[in-house]
């Protein structure tokens, strides 16, 4: 009798057998930067989260490294918004200044990545410069490459374009290389649908649209062989790490996207998801601990080299004690 039990018996057989393996070295801890000081704010939305003032960062720094993560996603909120965004490639904007405590705190210590977009930091909230109610995209493309070298010249190790304009990778290439930073990679969010899964980053950050939504530019999530498209287009414009966002609710797309690149893939476990698990465990609805645990390995299992999450450090955690990998 085929008897698919004699490999279940006990914990040290299951490890054995087990197809996907884990490693804290992939993962990555987003982190929100507000501009002020002092400041440790809890977010609301996402429980657990805090909005740091740049002066702060060696706390949150800290906490990461004692989990054994030491690579995080930076984001910034500015004080002040205007129509072009002025604030994101501003040489004293808050992520420049985040950027530059880390790095004169711990040097190599800790791989930093920037998200580089306008949302955050424009007055109509959303991800470029505006024509009218349309996002103008190659206009834009100059102030998304200004905005990376800003964060590249402060000190980032690694800039995460996260816009979806069409030839924002090449535009960012040439930039950074014109400036010698040649050898500073480009994480591109290549496959970013326009999803309802983003609510409680947009208010974390502050950077829901003022008016209609991202579908003119983020991806219709119906959508596979565009998916691929612009992965196409985005390996062949220079990016050297592909990303699939949101991830829950994609892993067929992250599977496909391994059949169709040799580069990294990516994948952003987003705010939304994060909040589902989250409140569904505080309500006693289901097991927190377990459900992160089983969701995280679905990523991987799909083909996911890099996983980005709120639950960084207690995937670490998990794959310390063998219950992740
Ligand atoms: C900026 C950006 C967003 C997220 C990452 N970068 C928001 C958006 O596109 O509206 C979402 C991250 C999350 O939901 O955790 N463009």
């Amino acid at each position: 009798m085929n008897r698919g039990r004699r490999l279940r018996t006990n914990p040290l057989i299951r490890g054995m057998v087990r197809e996907t393996r884990a490693s804290r070295d992939s993962l990555i801890y987003p982190i929100f930067f507000e501009e002020g000081n002092n400041i440790k704010a809890h977010i609301d939305s996402l429980e657990g989260q805090y909005r740091y003032s740049p002066d702060r960062a060696k706390e949150a720094i800290d906490d990461c490294l004692s989990h054994g993560v030491n690579k995080v996603l930076l984001f910034g909120i500015p004080k002040e918004k205007d129509s072009v965004g002025s604030q994101a490639y501003a040489e004293n904007g808050v992520v420049q200044q985040a950027i530059r405590e880390i790095k004169k705190e711990y040097k190599d210590e800790i791989y930093v990545i920037t998200d580089v977009c306008m949302c955050e930091y424009t007055s109509h909230g959303h991800c470029g410069i505006l024509n009218g109610n349309q996002v103008n995209n190659d206009e834009t493309l100059k102030y998304l490459s200004d905005i990376a070298l800003s964060h590249v010249k402060a000190g980032a190790d690694m800039v995460a374009p996260s816009d979806m304009m069409d030839g924002r990778i090449a535009a960012i290439r040439e930039k950074l290389d014109g400036a010698g930073f040649i050898n500073t990679p480009i994480m591109s969010y290549a496959i970013k649908y326009a999803s309802s899964f983003y609510g409680p980053f947009r208010d974390a950050a502050g950077s829901a649209p003022s008016f209609g939504d991202r579908k003119a530019y983020q991806m219709d999530f119906g959508n596979m062989r565009e998916a691929i498209k612009e992965a196409n287009f985005d390996e062949e414009e220079g990016a050297d790490i592909l990303m699939v966002k949101p991830a829950l609710a994609f892993l067929d797309v992250i599977r496909e996207l391994s059949y169709n690149t040799n580069l990294p893939i990516a994948t952003y476990s987003v705010s939304g998801e994060y909040a589902m698990i989250k409140n569904a465990g505080k309500q006693g609805l289901i097991n927190e601990y377990g459900v992160m645990c089983e969701t995280t390995t679905s990523m991987l299992r799909a083909g996911a080299d890099i996983l980005i999450t709120y639950y960084a450090k207690e995937i670490a955690d998990a794959i310390l004690r063998g219950d992740i990998g």
